[in-house]
């Protein structure tokens, strides 16, 4: 068993609940009277991925024009820089504006794998105080079926800053 497993596996749901609640918390005050979505963006991706060991690919890709996705700011290996919205899981979160928990993605056909070593990914819809789509959150993880619905309940409510604050 990996180090990664072990430890998505020994954290209880209230461990996660209150590590969540933890960085959230510390996003909230890091991004506080910030209005630029790429500083928040990178702020965000650096405290969910140094605080969660499994999240080995933390980022964003933002909507750059219609119908595409372009790498925003990420912490990891390197991303891949364009994706259609037809394409990949960031695509089709993008696509049908609603958050996608992949458990295996050797399972998605059209997973676009940045890294071989990914095994599960959580993408996240992304948007602004007008309620437009403007980037979808993307974490992979290499551990398989390491998001659950609390990662995704979670996720969902740290990207509401922008929402909020862009
Ligand atoms: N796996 C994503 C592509 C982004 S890389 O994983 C960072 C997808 O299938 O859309």
């Amino acid at each position: 068993m990996t180090r990664e497993r072990a430890l998505i596996d020994s954290m209880t749901n209230e461990e996660k609940e209150k590590k969540y609640q933890e960085v959230y918390k510390s996003i909230l005050s890091l991004v506080e009277g910030e209005k630029d979505e790429v500083a928040m963006m990178a702020t965000i991706a650096c405290e969910l991925h140094h605080h969660f060991e499994h999240f080995h690919w933390t980022g964003f890709y933002r909507v750059v024009a219609e119908k595409l996705l372009k790498v925003g700011p990420y912490q990891g290996g390197h991303g891949c820089l364009v994706i259609p919205f037809d394409k990949g899981v960031c695509g089709k979160a993008a696509r049908e504006e609603h958050t996608q928990v992949v458990e295996d993605v050797n399972a998605i056909t059209d997973h676009i794998a940045c890294s071989s070593t990914t095994q599960s990914e959580i993408v996240v819809p992304v948007y602004n105080k007008s309620k437009n789509l403007i980037a979808v959150l993307d974490v992979d993880s290499d551990e398989p079926a390491a998001f659950d619905e609390i990662d995704q309940r979670w996720l969902e409510k740290i990207v509401e800053v922008f929402e909020i604050k862009s």
